[in-house]
């Protein structure tokens, strides 16, 4: 893999990705996934640089996935970037990318879905049906053709680290999940490539999103522990905002992502909301102490 010290090679085909990392690791070297769907930000990068760190080979594999996005949603607009992605994966050091074409993962004829685990039912699964069963479909099918070591997502899709977790322990895959913090600009704001869609007063409705869950964090460090009450306050956040159009706030436990009652551990504080036409989310971690 020497001869991709400089700029990272870009293969498109699975026989090609396949061998490339098949070939890495027989030659015993370790092997860091970083799957994502372009467009890429600061967060992802950040899970590059993690996965740069820790093995020896990365790959980064850019596939706007069509069996994640409903009808309505936005799969036509979805930023495109492709040129941009690469000149920064280039500067990371980044080894290979797969960047296939939509035949190539879904040809004609592709009709085999993964079932998705309970923890995709409510939340992003409730509001937007199908969504995980085309995240799990694709990621089962990148971790068969790129049999990585270990593979990066970012804690702000906290969902989908959480499905895909248990999509691996169910399925028993070799690949160890690691989850990196999310990414914020410097007023909080959560990196998203959807942030791309917002006009500059949205941009600053937006940051409504991280004030909702922090004032959860606050409301629990001062001793209130009645979700019920949590979970108003942080829509009259988001409200005051100027933000109505809200799919969800919630406080979940970690590991099943069931409602809580009472914030007496360590609690997940979700919000899923349109600012305008996007559709934004972020989570916090609360109630630690
Ligand atoms: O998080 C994403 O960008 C996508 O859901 C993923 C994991 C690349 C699957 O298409």
């Amino acid at each position: 893999l020497s001869s991709f010290d400089e700029k990272p090679c870009v293969l498109t085909t699975c026989q090609d990705i396949h061998q490339a990392v098949a070939g890495a690791r027989s030659s015993g070297k370790t092997v860091g996934l970083v799957p994502t769907m372009g467009a890429l930000h600061a967060g992802h990068l950040s899970l590059v640089d993690a996965s740069i760190a820790q093995c020896d080979v990365t790959v980064v594999t850019i596939f706007i996935n069509p069996t994640q996005f409903g009808p309505g949603e936005d799969l036509a607009e979805y930023p495109r970037t492709l040129e941009a992605d690469l000149a920064s994966l280039a500067e990371r050091g980044v080894h290979l990318v797969f960047a296939p074409a939509n035949e190539e993962i879904l040809p004609p004829g592709y009709s085999t879905y993964v079932e998705p685990p309970e923890v995709a039912r409510p939340l992003e699964g409730r509001c937007r049906p199908g969504h995980f069963r085309g995240v799990t479909t694709v990621v089962l099918k990148l971790f068969h053709l790129i049999p990585a070591h270990v593979a990066y997502f970012g804690h702000k899709d906290y969902q989908q680290s959480v499905v895909i977790r248990r999509m691996v322990e169910d399925f028993d895959l070799p690949v160890r999940i690691e989850v990196c913090p999310t990414v914020r600009e410097p007023d909080n704001l959560a990196m998203s490539s959807r942030n791309a869609y917002l006009t500059p007063p949205e941009r600053q409705q937006a940051l409504a999103l991280y004030r909702s869950l922090s004032t959860a964090a606050e409301l629990v460090g001062q001793g209130e522990r009645h979700a019920a009450t949590i979970r108003a306050k942080m829509q009259e956040v988001l409200v005051d905002a100027g933000i109505t159009r809200i799919d969800y706030v919630a406080l979940v436990k970690p590991e099943s992502l069931k409602e809580t009652d009472q914030i007496t551990r360590p609690t997940v504080a979700l919000v899923a909301a349109f600012v305008g036409q996007t559709r934004l989310i972020d989570n916090l971690r609360i109630g630690q102490s």
